[in-house]
């Protein structure tokens, strides 16, 4: 895609990731990776020349200003922390207004103290998930630049966010790339109603993300997936959120499913950030967690021993791996769909974020996805599968010891209860048919936490006595 017009002098820019590269592009160029070297790009600032508030607690004020849009959104409301674009140009529709939910339901289940586990429930957002962070700000990027179609691979929230803000805005036409079968109903009824160009090709996301970027690249079509670095600055702000809800005081552990890696290293460069403009004094662990069924980031961290080895990432150990899962034919498969990538286009970044937060990555089977989502569940709030991995993940740790009773756990819920329902309902039903056709078939055995309907006679007498019974 061509170069366009600078935006912002060179106070924002550009920077491959890779340090002993380190070749930097202007804030207008579309790229989603170095030319120099092949690496991710950064996008980076000159902190020394821009206005960043000397404390987090003056973004608080910003709340009494909430008739202005920028004010008013949680991503923007951080405009210091990600200023890339000129005011003007920010396309917001109010995203960001979520909240951090102490849950001692949740806690109870993870094994942390009361009053020690924490989520950050993402679902609030316009389209449901967190992905409509890094929308606004690809989608802010994208006008400035003037883009007039935007794409994306997605197994479900990215198309529904694009296609939201497309449908929105007006300002651009949206194309999305789903695997068949691959992405729940939620999500691709979002897509559909919308009005997204909807492209479903015979394959599964990591087809679909190989696709996305050859079509882009050919045919001059933004590209919203995560590996555009202004994706991430937008996601960010999840963090920054965090820290609000906790008095900004930093946590011991942000917990976060793995599929594409994308908030993992937004995360990462947020507290990479804020500790070196002095904001924060010391940064949370972080802990991120695959499905056993799709478990790349595990595999080549924990088991293969692979590390940001200050930026000296070995490609060649994820290249072989990747030959194998081809020789092997072995594809993503698990029933928490958003995260069934075994290709995580953000792997290089997302080794800087475990290097930042002294990181950990753990894998959890689908049985365990679904017993901690239902716990999710019956506190209240509800997330969708992939989300629950990290409720799962971050039992697992406390059972290994690694989270302490005592520590502070934030776990990120990514998505909307009602984004994936077939999954919900199997779990819940009293139809063993239809457990084991969406479950079963994945190795789930029980649904331990199952809230099962009560079925009875269109009768009155019998309508009471089953309302006596269980209650
Ligand atoms: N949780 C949900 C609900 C998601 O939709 C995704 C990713 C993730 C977790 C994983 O986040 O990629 O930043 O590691 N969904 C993408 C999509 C891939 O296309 O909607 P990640």
């Amino acid at each position: 895609m061509a170069t366009a017009v600078r935006t912002n002098t060179d106070l924002a820019f550009q920077r491959c990731l890779t340090p002993d590269c380190g070749a930097t592009y202007d804030v207008g160029e579309v790229r989603t990776g170095c030319s120099e070297c092949g690496g991710l790009l950064d996008v980076a600032y000159d902190w020394d020349r821009l206005p960043v508030p000397d404390s987090l607690q003056v973004f608080e004020q910003k709340w009494a200003r909430r008739n202005d849009p920028l004010c008013r959104s949680g991503v923007w409301r951080f405009h210091e922390l990600l200023p890339f674009a000129p005011p003007e140009k920010v396309v917001t529709i109010g995203e960001g207004q979520t909240m951090l939910c102490p849950s001692d339901g949740v806690g109870k289940f993870v094994g942390v103290n009361s009053g020690g586990l924490f989520l950050e429930y993402e679902g609030l957002n316009p389209s449901g998930s967190f992905k409509d962070n890094g929308m606004t700000a690809a989608f802010t990027h994208a006008h400035t630049i003037s883009a007039k179609r935007a794409a994306c691979a997605s197994t479900g929230n990215t198309s529904a966010s694009l296609a939201l803000y497309c449908g929105i805005s007006k300002l651009m036409q949206a194309v999305i790339f789903i695997g068949s079968g691959k992405i729940s109903y939620g999500k691709l009824s979002q897509a559909l109603d919308y009005g997204a160009l909807t492209i479903q090709i015979a394959g599964d996301f990591d087809d679909a993300m190989q696709r996305v970027r050859e079509i882009s690249e050919k045919l001059g079509i933004y590209l919203v997936n995560s590996v555009n670095p202004f994706r991430l600055e937008g996601q960010k702000t999840i963090m920054y959120r965090v820290l609000e809800g906790l008095s900004w005081q930093v946590p011991d552990w942000i917990v976060v499913p793995g599929g594409n890696l994308g908030n993992s290293s937004a995360f990462g460069k947020a507290f990479l950030e804020l500790r070196e403009l002095g904001l924060i004094d010391r940064v949370p662990r972080l802990a991120i967690v695959n499905a056993v069924g799709a478990n790349t980031l595990h595999e080549l961290v924990e088991v293969r021993g692979q590390r940001w080895n200050g930026g000296r990432v070995d490609h060649q150990a994820a290249g072989e791996y990747y030959q194998e899962l081809d020789k092997g034919e072995r594809r993503a498969s698990t029933i928490a769909s958003a995260i069934e990538i075994n290709r995580p286009v953000n792997y290089q970044k997302c080794l800087r974020a475990l290097d930042v937060c002294q990181g950990v990555v753990r894998e959890v089977t689908d049985q365990q996805i679904l017993d901690a989502k239902a716990q999710v569940g019956a506190s209240g709030l509800g997330c969708e599968p992939a989300s629950a991995a990290s409720v799962a993940g971050a039992r697992l740790l406390r059972r290994e010891g690694v989270i302490a009773p005592s520590d502070r756990v934030v776990c990120v819920l990514t998505g909307h209860q009602l984004k994936d329902p077939t999954a919900t309902v199997a779990y819940h039903t009293t139809d063993q048919q239809e457990f084991n056709r969406v479950l079963g078939s994945r190795g789930v055995k029980r649904a331990e936490f199952a809230n099962r309907a009560v079925a009875v006679p269109n009768d009155l007498d019998e309508i009471i006595r089953a309302i006596q019974l269980n209650s």
